[in-house]
């Protein structure tokens, strides 16, 4: 077989065979192929999308590109969640420690930024020490021990997913449904994960952005959970303004650090609070999610969920000094407030523009090897909705670079759009899919 004629059956819209997409994954996981032609094929795929056996065989032939995890021995019921993408999303660093303080653990393996969302293990590794390459012996001891994980897809787990992954993210063939669902699905499968939530963003700043599009991404992973033995459901969530407050790696720990001491702000608590709640019902701990919600209440409230976060930087080689004292995270030289020109309500806070404004500060990629800055990024201090008088702080860049800030400052004033009328806030979330 030849890579390139799988790449022009794709670009002539045929349907790849199994093989063909065992080879294709199994010789780009092994260097045979290289990145231009996977590239190539990424973005064949993108525009002329794939049959539901082709996004089937893809998945599992990423998830069996490496060593799977076989759970059954180590937890009664391997429960995990994944987002597919979004601005300010670290739903991550406070659910899944909300659900192990409940008893359920959680091993997660999670992503970088991708494009303008950002990503689990760019926001840790803010923290100095903090490990995200797990082998596959350490992740295991470390389920048992603590009951919570959160690392990266290490050379033995879904290889070929790590390396699309981060193709993708810097030749424009992210959004695909193809692509974003077997991504997503084969980390699940190989790290053993036997229940999944997934929370599908939609919106300005989603890869979806719109519900059809987010139904269809939806449907397309509970089949691929159906066939592969998975329970999975997907909370439809909206991605139209930043979850929480903060955008930006460090400044993002900052704010689940507060989410988990009982502050932080409402929507990123509630969104945090649902997402526990359902993956406690599908773990068998809550008989619905609204019980599991309860459950992840008293987690938070008592400190048992961040008592559980600390474990796990313990755990993970991080300083905790720099999570009990989050003002020794990294922080950026230049903040600057901008506040409020007149009085109005806020109609719109596009997630996209904020994403794509933070990643320009350096807290995202360009290129697959640039590194990533932890300290820079924004606060955006309010919602879709809010009255706002004129002089009131609308949002604080925090930057390393007096050109970036003002570029960023631009950036995210065009986001925000204003109205004279009462604007009703937006939903948190606008249903559920699943088998
Ligand atoms: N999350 C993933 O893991 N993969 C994608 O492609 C998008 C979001």
């Amino acid at each position: 077989m030849r890579a390139v004629d799988i790449i022009i059956k794709k670009r002539d819209r045929g349907e790849l065979s199994k093989e063909e997409i065992e080879y294709f994954v199994w010789g780009f996981t092994s260097g045979e192929i290289t990145e231009y032609q996977a590239a190539a094929w990424a973005m064949a795929v993108l525009l002329n999308g794939m049959t539901m056996r082709e996004i089937t065989d893809l998945t599992l032939a990423m998830a069996h590109s490496g060593e799977t995890i076989d759970l059954s021995g180590v937890v009664a019921l391997a429960v995990d969640k994944h987002s597919t993408g979004g601005v300010g999303d670290k739903t991550t660093l406070v659910a899944e420690p909300i659900v192990a303080a409940c008893g359920l653990p959680v091993g997660k393996m999670s992503g970088r930024g991708l494009g303008f969302s950002g990503g689990t293990l760019d926001k840790m590794e803010s923290i100095p020490g903090y490990r995200t390459n797990l082998s596959t012996q350490e992740f295991i001891a470390q389920l048992r021990k603590i009951g919570l994980v959160l690392t990266g897809q290490s050379a033995d787990l879904a290889p070929a997913d790590g390396k699309l992954y981060s193709l993708r993210d810097v030749t424009g063939t992210v959004q695909s449904i193809p692509l974003i669902a077997s991504s997503v699905m084969s980390k699940k499968i190989a790290a053993g994960a036997q229940a999944i939530v997934l929370d599908v963003k939609l919106g300005l700043g989603a890869f979806m952005t719109d519900l059809q599009q987010a139904r269809q991404l939806s449907e397309t992973m509970v089949m691929i959970g159906k066939l592969a033995g998975l329970q999975t459901i997907c909370l439809l969530s909206d991605m139209n303004q930043p979850l929480g407050c903060a955008v930006g790696n460090a400044l993002e720990v900052i704010e689940a650090i507060d989410t988990l001491h009982g502050k932080g702000p409402a929507d990123f608590r509630e969104h945090c609070l649902t997402v526990a709640g359902h993956m406690l019902a599908l773990g068998g701990k809550a008989d619905s999610a609204q019980s599991g919600k309860e459950l992840a209440l008293a987690a938070l409230q008592d400190g048992r969920a961040w008592e559980l976060f600390r474990q796990l930087v313990q755990a993970q080689n991080g300083d905790v000094s720099f999570i009990d004292q989050p003002d020794k995270l990294p922080k950026a030289n230049l903040v600057k407030t901008v506040r409020a020109a007149h009085s109005g309500c806020l109609s719109q806070v596009h997630a996209r523009l904020i994403g794509e404004a933070s990643v320009k500060l350096g807290a995202g990629r360009s290129r697959k090897s640039d590194p990533i800055d932890h300290a820079v990024g924004l606060v955006i201090h309010h919602k879709v909705g809010d009255f706002i008088s004129a002089g009131e702080p609308l949002f604080t860049v925090h930057a390393n670079d007096a050109v970036r800030l003002e570029e960023a400052v631009q950036a995210v004033q065009a986001a925000f759009q204003w109205s004279d009328e009462r604007v009703p806030a937006l939903p948190l979330f606008y249903g559920v899919v699943s088998a």
